[in-house]
């Protein structure tokens, strides 16, 4: 085996693979081969950082030294000060990571120590395309855990109960219990759906899991699988995420070829296999109903609820449904154990979450902290507080079907009870903060065309109500609102909570109420 005195590790994901990633990391890699330093420097591909806006990163180790915005032509000084003589590239972008807890330095990219990572905690230091390095840092061992001592799949869904875990694909819907009703309904032939449609406006935290740690999610599955009863798993994975697809098949490949997925894994006579299939682009087809059709092959439109996937599902069979960053935390649950996971988050939400931080910030990116983590923390230490020094106005939470906030709700506890509690969802864990320049009717009216042209057009209170709420909501850019035109988009809105088939058309009510509710001078003052 080849030690090596270096390690660079180069997060590529799709920020970076825009800023050119793998030329910066060929001209690396031709230079230490140029100067015979490949026997001694190993260059790895991680997954995401989680930060967004500072271009290639390169993180040199042990030295702890991150490079930031590195172009093809800041490389020979690199190979030449840093990795020939010792000495950091002091006029090139960089930091030094402190990896001692409770240092806040990184906090420039977004990489507070503060994080509590359990989804996300190796993304960005293994290569996830290197089996080895999985294993070596841990990779299936909650698999190994349950296969290896026996433990029942009833065991196994108490223990995912006892975690407390809740589902992160908007509803917060408790995940063990899910679980039992897919493995107590009747029927032999069972599935588990991983949704990686992540269609929702601002949101990107499942991309980054699939890139940073696709075996995780491997994992995860297996042990719904083997929870409910299930031989057969889809990820259906948003078709424009080339990147994640390819990581995930190549996971899935390797694991196939280890014995770790296919007929009998390890041995032990359980057998469960994954197949991927691309979304097209539909937003609606993140509602696991319209998923379930468009994974059968039809059109991706909702289904009238009940009956509920879990019993009658893809095919007509038992389904589980869950969500990328749901299924990731089950691995860490079982190997640590339910009183592990309950140490984190609060009583009622325990865990972490990933949260998508964008619009007016310092620091846009991704990171992921304790459930209740409050939402000052978030915007302020993680995101940097607002750009530019300008006063906070709103927060839109949890994607288009989402609330404002206002400042009055800073301190609010960014979990499913604290943010119900409020009248606030935590939906898919997007945070867009907007300046005191930005304008609530602006973004409501881009919320509202997005919500016309996705609409499936299946029932008519959401074909129609989403068009005439972007008329009235268009009448307030012309000047010509009135109160009586903000009281007709509440009416509107709530006769689709109560006569549209599915949450799509019920969830307007959110951004509706909410900037109305908490920005009406936004609208009159025109
Ligand atoms: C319009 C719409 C889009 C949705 N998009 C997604 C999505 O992209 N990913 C996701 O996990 N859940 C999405 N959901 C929620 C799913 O229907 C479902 O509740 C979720 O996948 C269940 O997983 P969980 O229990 O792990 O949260 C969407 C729901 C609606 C109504
Ligand atoms: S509520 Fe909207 S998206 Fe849902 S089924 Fe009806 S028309 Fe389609």
């Amino acid at each position: 085996m080849t030690i090596f005195r270096t390690h660079i590790l180069i997060p590529v994901d799709q920020n970076t693979v825009q800023a050119g990633v793998f030329e910066v990391k060929r001209h690396l890699e031709n230079q230490l081969q140029a100067r015979k330093l490949d026997q001694e420097i190993k260059v790895l591909e991680t997954g995401t950082l989680g930060v967004v806006g500072q271009g290639v990163i390169l993180v040199v180790f042990p030295e702890r030294i991150c490079y930031t915005r590195v172009k093809v032509e800041d490389i020979p000084r690199i190979v030449e000060e840093h990795l020939v003589k010792g000495r950091v590239v002091r006029n090139l972008e960089h930091l030094t990571l402190d990896m001692k807890p409770g240092v806040r330095e990184p906090y420039q990219l977004g990489l507070a120590r503060e994080q509590k990572r359990i989804v996300l905690d190796k993304a960005w230091k293994i290569d996830p395309e290197n089996l080895e390095e999985v294993l070596a840092s841990g990779g299936y061992r909650g698999l190994e855990k349950i296969l290896s001592s026996s433990l029942s799949p009833t065991a196994v869904i108490e223990e995912v109960k006892k975690s407390g875990l809740r589902g992160r694909g908007g509803a917060g819907f408790p995940t063990g219990m899910k679980w039992e009703f897919t493995r107590k309904a009747p029927g032999e032939e069972k599935y588990v759906i991983c949704n990686a449609d992540e269609g929702e406006p601002g949101t990107f935290k499942d991309r980054l899991i699939l890139e940073g740690d696709p075996h995780k999610l491997i994992e995860g599955m297996q042990i719904a699988g083997y929870a409910i009863g299930s031989q057969k798993g889809y990820i259906y994975i948003r078709g424009e995420y080339d990147l994640s697809i390819r990581r995930m098949q190549k996971a899935i490949d390797q694991a196939r070829q280890s014995n770790l997925l296919g007929k009998n894994i390890l041995e032990t006579g359980f057998s469960f296999d994954l197949e991927i299939k691309k979304g097209a682009g539909a937003y609606v087809c993140g509602e696991e109903t319209a998923l379930i059709e468009s994974l059968e092959g039809k059109r991706g439109n909702p289904r009238l609820k009940p009956p509920y996937p879990v019993t009658h599902g893809l095919w007509q069979k038992p389904t589980l449904v869950n969500n990328v960053e749901t299924l990731a935390n089950v691995p860490e649950i079982l190997f640590h154990g339910s009183g592990w996971f309950r140490k984190f988050g609060t009583e009622k939400c325990p865990g972490t979450k990933v949260f998508t931080i964008l619009g007016h910030v310092e620091t846009p990116g991704l990171i992921e902290v304790e459930m209740g983590t409050p939402l000052r923390e978030i915007v302020f230490s993680f995101g940097g507080g607002v750009r530019g020094g300008k006063r906070f106005k709103a927060a839109l939470l949890g994607g288009a079907a989402g609330v404002f906030l206002s400042e009055a709700l800073l301190d609010v506890r960014m979990d499913f009870e604290s943010l119900k509690d409020n009248k606030a969802v935590l939906g898919s864990g997007a945070v867009l903060v907007m300046n005191e320049d930005a304008s609530i009717l602006d973004m409501l009216l881009s919320i509202l065309k997005f919500f016309a042209h996705e609409s499936c057009g299946q029932c008519t209170p959401c074909r129609v109500g989403t068009h005439q709420l972007l008329e009235l909501a268009d009448h307030f850019r012309q000047g010509q609102g009135s109160e009586a035109d903000l009281e007709r988009m509440i009416n509107v809105s709530k006769a689709m909570v109560a006569t549209s088939l599915c949450p799509l058309g019920q969830s307007l009510i959110m951004p509706v109420k909410s900037a109305v509710d908490n920005f009406r001078g936004d609208f009159l003052k025109n």
